[in-house]
């Protein structure tokens, strides 16, 4: 009984140990692979979505490159996640991160991991991103959060309905929405995001980065 606990307290130690050093890596631009980091951070469950679901570092490092332009900067993550994206792209410079997110589970596990990390430039809502004000920030990321109401493989979960209509309207929501942001607004797409930029935005940069292409879109 006694060497089971202490195993597991060498063990959390080691966990806290290689969080610290992650940490230290991705605010010193040194390399860290996804795999370390989603085995670190994340339970099976979350690892084995990640390949599918969540930003991988490289990207989102570079994504926050193109949506930060100072300390100040606000960043809406349009469907958060377990948070993989706001922690990767908050730990490794500036800017002020808020991830909303649909899914309950989700949503919880990012605030643990949150603690865990200490990832104090980052907040968590729970919700739709139809039902928030978008005006309050000046980025947006959005690493094609709908794709899975109109796609039948790998998904994450079957705790929200998942159909056409969501899709066409969450899609169109996100265009009314931009369109109301404003002048400068920056929008980074991973994979785009299924529906139209308003025409006020133009294309001011394309990176093909792991399976597809960043885009950073501004608005006129
Ligand atoms: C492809 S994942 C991206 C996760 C995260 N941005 C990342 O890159 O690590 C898209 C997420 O959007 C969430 N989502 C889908 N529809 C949503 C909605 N209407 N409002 C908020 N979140 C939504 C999904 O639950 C999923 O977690």
């Amino acid at each position: 009984m006694r060497n089971s606990l202490k195993v597991k307290i060498e063990l959390e130690r080691a966990k806290q140990d290689k969080i610290r050093e992650i940490i230290s890596n991705l605010g010193n631009q040194i390399e860290v692979p996804d795999s370390v980091f989603d085995a670190t951070v994340y339970t099976q469950e979350m690892q084995e979505l990640s390949k599918t679901h969540w930003t991988p570092i490289r990207v989102a490092t570079e994504a926050a490159r193109m949506l930060v332009t100072n300390q100040r900067t606000r960043i809406l993550d349009v469907g958060s996640g377990c948070g993989k994206f706001c922690f990767v792209a908050s730990l490794s410079g500036p800017g002020n991160f808020v991830g909303i997110e649909i899914r309950q589970n989700l949503y919880e596990i990012a605030n643990r991991k949150k603690e865990k990390l200490q990832a104090d430039n980052v907040e968590f809502l729970l919700g739709d991103m139809s039902e928030i004000n978008w005006s309050n920030f000046d980025s947006f990321y959005l690493y094609n959060p709908f794709y899975e109401n109109v796609a039948s493989y790998n998904l994450i979960d079957n705790a929200i309905p998942l159909t056409r209509e969501h899709f066409s309207r969450y899609t169109a929501t996100v265009t009314a929405q931009l369109r109301r942001c404003k002048v400068n607004t920056r929008v980074v797409t991973y994979h785009g995001f299924g529906g139209d930029m308003p025409n006020d935005y133009y294309c001011e940069e394309t990176k093909k980065i792991g399976s597809g292409e960043l885009n950073l879109w501004i608005k006129k």
